[in-house]
């Protein structure tokens, strides 16, 4: 492949483009001189470092745009938001998703959020807080004091049972290590899969990663076929968010050219993988730092043990566990679970002095706005009071985005604060969780932010 330098601000293709200053050589052709992949974060790191609010580079034919300035993203987001879809790869997570909301465009997607918006509601979700804290409690219950755990796997088993039973009633029980093994591989190959080129044709062929992200999906599907079925059969006098999806919004406006159960697979696993590994790694992020910071934590405790009083936390507690949320803002700031965001631009486009071509490629990430110097005082510093009431009218909000904005910003926002202050608190009114000191934590940029090699901590018991 070519490469090309081309110094900053000097039209490309057409004369009337004016790019983003950037790399001088196509990224491809480093790539291929390296014969690795770029370390994505690293990468966007030191963009935003040498260029500022946005950087320009080519991967072969195509233009990127690496945006870090909060308007920017806001343009792209918010305010010209009907000029973009997902970008590639996001697309290419439908050999995973198949047609669900995160991968539907235009009127297909507005279809799918307005049906699945009442489960969503402000005014709906009180009624999981209770099972969410049941099954915390259970979770907590059945941890034995100074017992080693994997907390990204526990707390992956925890938001798989909350997603299943509030959501979709069903009731997973030993089946969830079956279902969590099942995900897990299929993350493990999301690189093999996703970032390959023609991985829609090499799906095809019998490699053996492809046979393992094959029979994964297999297991996650009949999961999903089997929830389906499970709801057509019983009555729905608790009417959840599948049988909102099997009832009439959903009913005529099938396309003739899929099944109906195949189109609410794809529905219905998307809000399944959606909802519970980003809280999952919320959580886990959350208990390692809290680990980290004994005095935060123990502000953390002193709110829950004032507030609760050894009780079960309620819904009604929410507003007054404010430390903990504050806590759980922080820890998303540093390791936001979605950690990198991409469209791809259906027009030209402009974006402050810059003008771009139609099938631009911009990309953002939350990981490195949140840690950049102008937008946070200190950034690398895990401070849950830099979300308290006075410090958040300094701050410069929109550099903080974990869950997105405008148009696709995240459906489940509500939920998930509500999950994750209330496992928090319910967890943390038994337990410290304490890590072995030379244990090496590193983030791992994949569909979500995870611990590589997850986090083993020892249950240590408060009182
Ligand atoms: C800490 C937890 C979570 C984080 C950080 C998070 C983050 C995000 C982000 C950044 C987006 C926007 C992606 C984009 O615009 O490209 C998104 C979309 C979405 N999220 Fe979440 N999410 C979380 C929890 C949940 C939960 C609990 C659910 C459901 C139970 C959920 C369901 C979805 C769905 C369906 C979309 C697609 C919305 C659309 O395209 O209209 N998320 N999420």
């Amino acid at each position: 492949m070519a490469s090309r330098t081309y110094p900053s601000n000097v039209p490309l293709s057409t004369p009337e483009y004016r790019f983003p200053p950037g790399l001088a050589h196509n990224l491809l052709w480093r790539v291929l001189k390296r014969m690795r992949p770029v370390d994505p974060i690293p990468f966007f790191q030191s963009l935003a470092e040498h260029f500022g609010p946005a950087a320009h580079y080519k991967i072969g034919r195509q233009h990127v745009v690496f945006i870090n300035d909060p308007e920017y993203v806001r343009q792209i987001l918010v305010v010209q938001n009907d000029n973009f879809i997902k970008e590639r790869v996001v697309q290419r997570s439908k050999l995973l998703l198949g047609e669900g909301m995160i991968t539907a465009e235009g009127a297909e997607h507005r279809r799918q959020r307005l049906a699945a918006q009442p489960a969503f509601h402000r005014q709906t979700i009180p009624v999981y807080a209770d099972t969410m804290v049941h099954l915390a409690a259970e979770t907590r219950d059945r941890w034995s004091a100074n017992q080693q755990l994997n907390i990204a796997l526990e707390m992956m088993h925890l938001t798989l049972n909350v997603v299943a039973k509030t959501l979709f009633r069903t009731e997973l029980g030993e089946e969830v290590r079956e279902i969590a093994k099942a995900i897990n591989d299929i993350m493990g190959l999301y690189h093999f899969m996703i970032l390959l080129p023609a991985a829609e044709s090499l799906v095809h062929f019998p490699l053996p990663g492809v046979l393992k992200f094959r029979r994964a999906r297999r297991r996650l599907d009949a999961l999903v076929y089997r929830m389906i079925e499970q709801h057509r059969s019983a009555p729905d006098d608790e009417p959840d968010l599948l049988t909102m999806m099997l009832r009439g919004s959903y009913g005529d406006a099938y396309r003739t050219d899929r099944s109906r159960d195949a189109q609410l697979r794809d529905e219905v696993i998307t809000i399944f993988l959606a909802g519970y590994e980003t809280v999952a790694n919320a959580l886990a992020w959350t208990w390692w730092l809290l680990s980290q910071h004994p005095e935060v934590e123990a502000k953390f405790h002193r709110e829950i043990d004032t507030i609760l009083n050894g009780r079960r936390a309620t819904y009604d507690d929410l507003p007054r566990l404010r430390y903990t949320e504050m806590v759980l803002a922080e820890s998303m700031r540093l390791y936001p679970p979605a950690w990198a965001m991409g469209r791809h631009a259906l027009r030209d486009f402009e974006l402050g002095p810059y003008f771009l071509p139609a099938g631009t490629t911009v990309l953002m990430s939350q990981f490195v706005m949140h840690r950049s110097r102008q937008y946070f005082r200190d950034p690398l510093t895990f401070d849950p009071d830099r979300f308290g009431p006075d410090a958040r009218a300094g701050r410069t909000r929109a550099a903080y985005f974990p869950f997105g904005a405008g148009g696709r910003q995240c459906i489940g926002e509500a939920f998930a604060w509500m999950e994750g202050i209330l496992v928090l608190a319910t967890i943390a009114q038994k337990w410290k969780l304490r890590s072995e000191d030379d244990q090496r934590i590193e983030p791992e940029p994949l569909i979500t932010l995870r611990p590589r090699r997850g986090i083993s901590m020892r249950a240590v018991p408060r009182n």
